[in-house]
């Protein structure tokens, strides 16, 4: 079975944020759409509680599942979570958003729990500007980068937000070294979640022109369906997709994902915060799990593009 929502969106993708917790601060960072402003732990879902949501989630035909955070090697149960979820039948994917940083000494045991591919998020190669953007250390990041190519995540994907003038001009560099990696680049047009204001009109690039470039070079170009009609360029040696939602109403017609926030909310739009839908605390209370099945039929009801197509 597959949900599908009142746009005729099927729902296959659930993005867990275990944790809210993180050891980078980065400027830009959306805090996957959660409204609290801090980065201090708050209570978080216990390895049952995470593993119970997304054996729900599978059940009602959602397969592919993506942890995030905060940070979620902040977890120190993070390979319990992952063998738990692997262990789901019929679960065909299970990935994981890190920031890199503390990703060289685990690689190797994430991969061996069940992790399948990682996106790490890179957004610059130049040790100051990274600094600067994230207080981290680009060096752990390389390390994390290449662990987990070598523990056989495939494919591992690098995250570059553009900002104008801070990284844009990386762009062919990132490209190199994806290909030095075996990695694929991502670059992602920064969303106004939980951004400032003035920040976001100083530093928001639309990727068009980072695209023109693209397809010039590229000997093919795709556009995936299931993966918010992203553009995905074929170079020579090397791939590069572009995640660009704005100003794009395709984006968000194409939106296959629901979200669990790290106090264990289903959330519909990485946008909006108006249609929580809280399944921590009834799961807390004793909820069965046909109860909880009925939430996520409630959320899949209230999922909503958007930018709608004009
Ligand atoms: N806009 C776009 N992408 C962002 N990310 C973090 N903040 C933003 C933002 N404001 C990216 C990070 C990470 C992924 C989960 O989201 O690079 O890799
Ligand atoms: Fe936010 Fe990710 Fe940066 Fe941490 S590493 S501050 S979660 S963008």
């Amino acid at each position: 079975m597959t949900l599908v929502d009142q746009y005729g969106r099927p729902l296959l993708n659930l993005r867990i944020a275990i944790t809210r917790r993180c050891n980078l601060r980065c400027d830009y960072c959306h805090r996957e759409g959660e409204e609290c402003n801090t980065h201090t732990a708050s209570e978080e879902m216990t390895v049952e509680e995470i593993v119970r949501i997304a054996r729900i989630a599978v059940e009602l035909g959602i397969n592919r599942i993506k942890l995030t955070g905060g940070e979620p090697l902040m977890r120190r149960d993070l390979c319990e979570i992952v063998k738990g979820i692997a262990a789901i039948p019929g679960v065909k994917d299970l990935s994981m958003t890190t920031n890199g940083s503390m990703l060289g000494a685990q690689a190797r045991e994430l991969r061996a729990c069940g992790l399948k591919r990682v996106n790490i998020s890179l957004p610059t190669l130049n040790s100051e500007v990274y600094h600067k953007l994230t207080e981290g250390r680009i060096e752990n990041v390389i390390d994390g980068v290449k662990a987990a190519v070598e523990a056989g995540f495939h494919p591992v994907k690098l995250n570059m937000v553009i900002l104008n003038d801070i990284n844009d001009a990386d762009v062919p560099e990132m490209m190199d070294f994806a290909r030095q990696t075996g990695t694929i680049l991502q670059l992602i047009e920064l969303d106004p979640v939980n951004v400032d204001g003035s920040y976001f009109a100083i530093y928001h690039n639309l990727l068009d022109t980072h695209e023109e470039v693209l397809r010039q070079k590229a000997v093919k170009v795709e556009t995936r369906k299931f993966m918010n009609n992203r553009h995905i360029y074929y170079l020579p040696d090397v791939t590069v997709e572009v995640v660009h939602p704005t100003e794009n109403g395709e984006f968000c017609a194409h939106c296959t994902r629901l979200r669990v926030t790290s106090d264990g909310k289903l959330k519909t739009c990485l946008m909006r915060n108006d249609k929580l839908v809280d399944v921590l605390t009834p799961m807390r209370r004793g909820a069965s799990d046909e109860e909880l099945k009925k939430l996520f039929l409630r959320a899949n009801q209230m999922r909503e593009p958007y930018n709608k197509i004009l």
